[in-house]
């Protein structure tokens, strides 16, 4: 009968994000597309990391909407409450408890590697914080609390994926099968979305240059604009090659909102120039994005049925997650109470 339970159990996803401003066209194609796709087949459970957020300073007040307003992104997105288990990190202290926890079973070595943590320490000099560097730990506690199979990501979080299963695998070669080990699920067209105006940086919420990336509620207008706009090069062929970073982007995010593929793109616009296929890109991502922005005006209307949302989110994650991390205290031989 167990064997049978286990056989047909649905797999579990989960992943979360930052709240540090609107979602780009990056999240959405790299991630939050994908969890809402995968809500029928899986058991899912998605959350808003404002603990992550802390890493960088930010300002009270603003962080409090940004979290609210991310929570209803990520329904206006396509996460259904009724289907999916949302929550916000915070409410949920198991997190920070197990993340304590797993940072003693994380090597200070494993923690310099990461690139995330060179980059953003080398771009905030002033504010090089404890938290900044254990911020895997962290990451790593979210993720194994739920004993996910899958962790739908895109490719910047490939090596923190890494890290978590090496804390994963040393945690239960030590003590059992505590955790189940996780994969990084990341999508084949649309895993790192470049910046519009350097194409060999990723797209970023956090890019000065506000041409550089899309929101996902940016008007569709605008959207077309910044296309027009983007950076590609001196060529006239659309094709996907080696060099041609620019165009290689917009192929990639064209390819990820209409499911053409490369072949059929440049065979559609063979022949035609750089400014008719900026225009063809920027009009199909105003149309993917358009519902989306339709549907957070209209949740942010209804801040009692976030809160609804957002608590009863809360309560079933911290069961889920207490149960997890009960197991886990046992065994590094903390005493119960
Ligand atoms: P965050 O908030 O930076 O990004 C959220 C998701 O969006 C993906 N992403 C992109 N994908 C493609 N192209 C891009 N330009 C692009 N920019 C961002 C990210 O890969 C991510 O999947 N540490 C995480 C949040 C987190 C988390 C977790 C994720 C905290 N705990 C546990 C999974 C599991 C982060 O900062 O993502």
């Amino acid at each position: 009968m167990e064997e049978r339970e286990k056989t047909e159990r649905k797999k579990i996803i989960l992943s979360g994000i930052q709240p540090t401003g609107v979602f780009t066209l990056g999240n959405y194609i790299g991630a939050v597309r994908n969890w809402g796709r995968m809500q029928e087949e899986f058991q899912c459970a998605y959350f808003i990391a404002d603990l992550h957020a802390l890493t960088v300073r930010q300002e009270p007040a603003a962080l409090r909407k940004q979290t609210l307003e991310a929570f209803a992104l990520l329904l206006a997105c396509g996460i259904d409450p009724q289907k999916s288990l949302v929550f916000i990190q915070s409410h949920v202290h198991t997190h920070s408890e197990l993340s304590w926890i797993l940072s003693c079973y994380t090597q200070f070595g494993e923690l310099s590697r990461m690139t995330q943590f060179k980059d953003k320490s080398a771009k905030h000099t002033d504010n090089v914080n404890a938290g900044l560097f254990t911020y895997p730990a962290l990451m790593a506690a979210d993720i194994l609390l739920y004993q996910p199979d899958f962790v739908p990501v895109g490719a910047d979080q490939k090596q923190h994926l890494e890290l978590t299963r090496d804390v994963a695998i040393r945690f239960n070669n030590l003590y059992g099968n505590v955790f189940t080990i996780p994969e990084a699920y990341i999508p084949k067209t649309g895993a790192r979305v470049m910046s519009l105006q350097d194409p060999t940086r990723k797209m970023s919420k956090s890019d000065t240059n506000i041409n550089a990336f899309v929101t996902v509620l940016d008007e569709p207008g605008v959207i077309v604009k910044k296309f027009k706009r983007a950076v590609t090069d001196s060529d006239t062929e659309i094709c996907y090659r080696e060099g041609k970073d620019g165009i290689n982007n917009l192929m990639s995010i064209y390819s990820a909102v209409t499911g053409l593929s490369y072949e059929q793109i440049e065979h559609d616009f063979s022949g035609k120039g750089y400014g008719d296929f900026k225009t063809a890109v920027g009009e199909a991502v105003a149309e993917t994005l358009r519902p989306i922005r339709e549907n957070f005006a209209r949740l942010m209307q209804d801040k009692t049925y976030l809160e609804d949302m957002y608590r009863k989110g809360a309560e079933t994650a911290s069961l889920i997650s207490s149960r997890t991390l009960a197991k886990v205290k046992k065994k590094v031989g903390l005493l119960s109470k």
